[in-house]
């Protein structure tokens, strides 16, 4: 297993809980996609794997481990797999790039401290990647500050960061927001030909249910930090059981809904089933905290799923 989560629970400072208690595992190579949107605890669950959680959120419960070891624990071993065997593409480029580096200096740091390499055969090296990611080549470019590069350069910047250390697992949250059609297709089509090549592992963070399973073989959605429903990407987009994933693939093919909204403050989440208040099919058992049924790997969580498809 090269990584496994298992009841994680994140909460703020004053005791409100923001995500979990999640469990998740990923084989090697395993490509996973992390579905929910906007404040459903994403972000957060790939901070905490990378140990730097935002002050007034801390981990109450749970542990990961990594390639068979613990990652909460401080050590030697832990240290040389952040950032060099598992790596993260940040949502946000400014939390990964240092305004007073330049783009040189960035792409020689993970190098640098896990490989012992030189700034200049750490350039050798990279040269090829870059061009695959569409950069241009030359002190030019390589000399520039983060600020003196577009939105979409910055997040290609820390892909190729990530990359830098030849990883078995990557986590990507959101790494394709900056970027216009496109370059999305071809970014993910970059990262799905190093995830052949190099048999590479990803989870992938995404709020858009579509591109999730272009990316990824198995999907886990997630609602106010609860995860309500896993499985294979394509049995998901055929037959998906929870109404959330059900809400999330009309939204991905721009069917009309009369649904609108926001996900609750996490303060104002119900007991049980956060989804109720969005629910088209309530049952009177649904403010009760339903176990989840089934395997981390394909599983759901509610009172009332949809039927499944019928069998052709
Ligand atoms: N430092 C913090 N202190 C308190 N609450 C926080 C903090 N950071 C995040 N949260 C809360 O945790 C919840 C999950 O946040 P997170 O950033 O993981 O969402 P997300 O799913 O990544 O959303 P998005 O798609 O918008 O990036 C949100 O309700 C957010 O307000
Ligand atoms: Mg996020």
């Amino acid at each position: 297993m090269s990584l496994a989560i298992d009841a994680l629970l994140l909460e703020r400072e004053d005791g409100v809980r923001l995500l979990g208690p999640l469990t998740l595992h990923l084989a090697p190579g395993e490509r996973l996609g992390l579905v929910g949107e906007s404040g459903s605890g994403k972000s957060l669950l790939a901070q905490a794997l990378f140990g730097v959680l935002p002050s007034g959120v801390r981990q109450a419960g749970g542990k990961f481990t990594a390639f068979g070891l613990p990652l909460d624990r401080p050590g030697k071993e832990r240290d040389r797999i952040r950032g060099a065997r598992m790596a993260w593409v940040p949502q946000d480029p400014r939390q990964a790039l240092n305004p007073l580096l330049t783009l040189a200096q960035h792409l020689a740091l993970l190098p640098g401290i896990h490989r012992e390499e030189s700034p200049s055969a750490t350039q050798r090296r990279l040269a090829p990647l870059l061009e695959r990611l569409g950069l241009p080549a030359g002190v030019d470019f390589s000399r520039r500050l983060p600020h003196q590069i577009s939105g979409g350069q910055r997040q290609r910047i820390c892909l190729a960061m990530a990359l830098s250390c030849d990883p078995e697992l990557l986590v990507l949250d959101e790494p394709t927001t900056a970027l216009d059609p496109l370059a999305q297709k071809a970014f993910l089509d970059l990262v799905l030909d190093l995830q052949r090549e190099r048999s590479l592992g990803f989870l992938w963070i995404t709020h858009d249910l579509g591109l999730g399973s272009q990316a990824c073989d198995r999907l886990l959605v997630l609602y106010g930090g609860e995860a309500v429903e896993s499985g294979p990407a394509a049995r998901l987009l055929s037959a998906p059981r929870h109404p959330y994933t059900a809400r999330l693939l009309a939204a991905a093919r721009r069917q009309p809904s009369s649904e609108s909204g926001f996900l609750p403050a996490p303060q104002d989440r119900p007991a049980g089933c956060p989804f109720q208040p969005r629910c088209p099919d309530l049952h009177e058992n649904c403010n009760h905290w339903r176990p989840w049924q089934g395997s981390p790997h394909d599983g759901l969580r509610c009172e009332r799923p949809l039927e499944p498809a019928p069998r052709a």
